[in-house]
């Protein structure tokens, strides 16, 4: 979608279709008013005798408006004029996005950003938009022919501002990228968006500019490395394991790097330890954390933020065969540490371990994993929130600051040791489960045991990289809460 500015006041722009929003209860402000003004009150008449509806989330679409040159106008209902937080925020600008995705305009103009919303400047408020009207109207088309929807997305988007604003649309272009990246890697198949199909990807985006580098690892690379807990779990697909590292430098070369490492599990079977059928196609998703970090990645380097990041990735398929890794192996692991597997089903952390050792090469300022890691996630936090864990209070504060600000939200759950002792194993240094009690925190004290001495948090995003119901798929996050703290970072 194209993203451009003009200020053009409301009553005079030729737009298919202007965007404005009402409250409840409030006289008309803004290009509501103005608009109100050149028809005559017919704006508020239709307010008053309910044909348009203030209520927060609703939409009403106009047409020929008299004193007005747009063809139309949608009316976004903005709710009650207090407690206008930021979620409420972006609620709206989605609601927009939805309604203009099925309707037969393919482009707008948005006066939402008049809206003051709590902790928002306009900059946000216009990239907030720009990106949620983009996330809206995405379309999967890869495996399905586009006839099948009825008309075309909304293809251009301005925004009533002046050129002081283009930095907001900059930021806007970027994440939008980093999140249809995410989204499209996250509902492709399993059978197209293999480990390396991943790989692939990443090649893609090294080619694409200039100070983008790549380096894929395959089975023998990481066989010398002693990635035993990595290839183990890829040893039951004839899809072998890939290790992605793709590195941007937006700064001198020894300014060190933040790294970002995504579980890239693309389709979980659970292994020798098969989950149920039911709903097993949704482990399609089980590469949420790595998409969102190469979405991330992306953003950045479109933005060309003035950081070095690296982003590794652990790509592989979790299959049962007759060469498949089974419940009571124990697999040393890069680090050395032994593992004893007690449920071949707990194998995102055996992925992310060997990549956690392998990334403290790169020195980082910060390292953080991205992982849809337990279904102790979801049913602690469903789908609105990731789970944060660090042992850095000020690491996992910019983090949750960083996701109340994209509205992309991350919550912190502890990893006190005080839950280590539940991955006690006889046979070996630690076990890959920690039981019934705290299953997400366990996974996360797993992990902590391969990144001692760094600046390091854990993200599980295991509810809210994707969603089920009616706009089911893959929702990209949680890029906009990483490409957020990249942002802060660079400031
Ligand atoms: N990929 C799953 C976690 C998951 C479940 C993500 C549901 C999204 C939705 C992970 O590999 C897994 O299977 N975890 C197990 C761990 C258990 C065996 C300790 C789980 O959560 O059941
Ligand atoms: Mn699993
Ligand atoms: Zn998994």
């Amino acid at each position: 979608m194209k993203f451009t500015l003009d200020t053009t006041p409301a009553q005079e722009i030729e737009t298919d279709c202007l965007v404005i929003g009402v409250l409840e209860q409030t006289p008309l402000h803004g290009s509501a008013k103005l608009i109100d003004q050149a028809s005559n009150g017919a704006l508020q008449q239709l307010i008053e005798s309910g044909d348009v509806d203030p209520f927060w989330k609703h939409t009403t679409m106009l047409h020929g408006l008299e004193g007005v040159n747009a063809k139309r106008i949608l009316v976004v209902g903005c709710g009650e004029p207090e407690k206008f937080s930021a979620v409420r925020y972006d609620n709206i600008c989605t609601s927009a996005g939805v309604f203009l995705r099925d309707h037969v305009t393919t482009s707008a103009h948005f006066c939402l950003h008049e809206f003051e919303a709590e902790g928002m400047g306009e900059h946000r408020r216009i990239c907030q938009t720009a990106v949620n009207v983009d996330r809206a109207n995405y379309r999967y088309t890869a495996t399905k022919a586009p006839k099948d929807y009825d008309n075309e997305p909304l293809l251009n988007a301005s925004f009533n501002a002046g050129d002081e604003m283009q930095a907001a649309l900059d930021e806007a272009k970027g994440l939008a990228k980093g999140y249809l990246r995410s989204k499209e890697l996250g509902n492709l198949p399993p059978n197209i968006c293999n480990p390396a199909y991943i790989a692939e990807t990443a090649r893609e985006i090294a080619i694409s500019y200039d100070n983008v580098s790549v380096e894929i690892l395959e089975q023998d690379e990481m066989a010398d490395l002693k990635m035993s807990a990595l290839l183990a779990v890829g040893r039951g697909s004839v899809n072998g394991p890939r290790l992605v590292i793709l590195k941007y430098q937006g700064k001198d070369d020894d300014s060190q790097p933040i790294v970002l490492v995504g579980k890239g599990i693309t389709f979980d079977t659970g292994g020798i330890s098969l989950k149920p059928g039911p709903n097993m196609e949704q482990m399609k998703f089980d590469m949420g954390g790595a998409a969102s970090v190469i979405g991330a990645f992306e953003a950045c380097a479109e933005m060309q933020l003035p950081i070095n990041v690296i982003c590794v990735v652990a790509a592989a398929e979790n299959m049962p065969d007759g060469d498949a890794y089974r419940p009571g192996d124990v697999l040393t692991s890069m680090s050395g540490k032994t593992i004893e597997v007690l449920n071949t089903d707990a194998e995102g952390r055996l992925v992310l371990c060997d990549a956690l050792t392998y990334s403290q090469r790169f020195n980082p300022v910060a390292l953080i994993d991205v992982a849809t890691l337990t279904g102790a996630c979801v049913v602690a936090l469903g789908h609105h929130a990731s789970a944060i864990m660090s042992k850095h209070d000020d690491l996992a504060d910019e983090l949750i600051e960083a996701g109340q600000k994209a509205v992309d939200r991350g919550w912190r759950l502890p990893i006190w040791d005080d839950y280590q002792p539940q991955i006690k194993s006889t046979f070996a240094d630690m076990k890959n489960v920690g039981g019934m009690a705290a299953g997400s925190i366990t996974a996360g004290c797993f992990l902590s045991r391969f990144t001692e001495g760094q600046r390091w948090a854990h993200i599980d995003c295991a509810g809210s990289t994707w969603i089920w119901g009616d706009d089911k798929g893959s929702t990209g996050r949680p890029v906009g809460l990483l490409t957020q703290y990249l942002i802060n970072q660079a400031q």
